[in-house]
């Protein structure tokens, strides 16, 4: 019996994560498929439920917008995705669907604070829906100090009720921005493009989670060695989930970096 697993979305055709999983099946010798399923709001619940029932299907990934929905359609969420508020994962364990989040551990391998030794004093983070969540949760695991989140609609930023947090308008980023140890775009945008009017590239660590094209509008106001790029943290979300599935530790991603990066030029 093939096993299958999915990422499914509204937008999962470009996906990278069937080329991740299908190259980790093949290096392990794991006779499984990874394949993408495109889902609209209408049809979500539908579909869904004929891949929890298929006998086949031992997991698999959510992403934009269903990640807050499945957290309903399960036997059980594990305690971090109950904390962020999404899931990204969902696995079959003792024959019940659980869900799970890996996005945060995918954010935090990508930021790799041991080997880039920044301060955690002020981070910013633009854009505040499921993925934003996610990093803000993971952010402050690595105990940041302060976070400071600029979101299109204010509203919904504004009735955060956390004295670590700082909620500020789009437009005022630039007044933060010499002040911040690192910067994380979690929108599909480039927000700084009609702010931002300086040709000299910002000395500040970015990271982008957009991971197609590798050189995102955003990144490009930041100096080169200053870039972090989207697809770290989905191989490194992806990582725990494949391990999870199959017991087996990936040791080496160098390989997989260099076949993905020919992709997303
Ligand atoms: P995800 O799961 O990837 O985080 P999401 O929950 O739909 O997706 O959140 C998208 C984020 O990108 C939101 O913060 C959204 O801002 P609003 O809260 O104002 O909707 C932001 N976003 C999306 N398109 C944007 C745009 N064109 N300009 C600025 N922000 C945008």
């Amino acid at each position: 019996m093939i096993k299958k697993l999915y990422v499914v979305g509204s937008n999962t055709k470009k996906s990278l994560s069937p080329v991740i999983f299908n190259y980790w099946f093949k290096k392990n010798n794991i006779s499984a498929k990874y394949k993408f399923k495109e889902y609209n709001k209408k049809n979500f619940k539908t579909e869904i439920k004929k891949i929890l029932d298929q006998k086949t299907t031992i997991g698999f990934n959510v992403t934009i917008p269903f990640k807050e929905t499945m957290k309903k359609m399960l036997h059980k969420v594990d305690l971090h995705a109950v904390k962020i508020g999404a899931v990204n994962f969902v696995v079959k364990e003792n024959n019940k669907w659980i869900g799970k989040n890996t996005d945060w551990l995918g954010f935090e391998k990508s930021i790799n604070l041991n080997k880039r030794k920044i301060k955690k004093n002020i981070v910013i983070v633009i854009g505040y829906g499921g993925a934003s969540k996610a990093v803000i949760y993971s952010l402050k695991k690595m105990k940041f100090k302060k976070i400071i989140i600029a979101n299109r609609t204010v509203s919904k930023i504004n009735k955060i009720k956390d004295s670590q947090i700082k909620p500020i308008e789009i437009k005022d980023i630039s007044k933060y921005l010499k002040a911040a140890n690192l910067i994380v775009n979690t929108t599909p945008v480039d927000v700084l493009k009609n702010i931002i009017n300086n040709k000299r590239k910002i000395d500040v660590l970015a990271c982008d989670i957009v991971y197609s094209p590798k050189e995102t509008g955003f990144l490009s106001h930041f100096k080169k060695n200053k870039r972090i790029y989207g697809i770290s943290m989905l191989v490194h979300q992806a990582k725990p989930c494949f391990e999870n599935l199959f017991s087996i530790k990936i040791r080496n991603t160098k390989e997989l970096f260099l076949l993905l990066d020919k992709k997303i030029k």
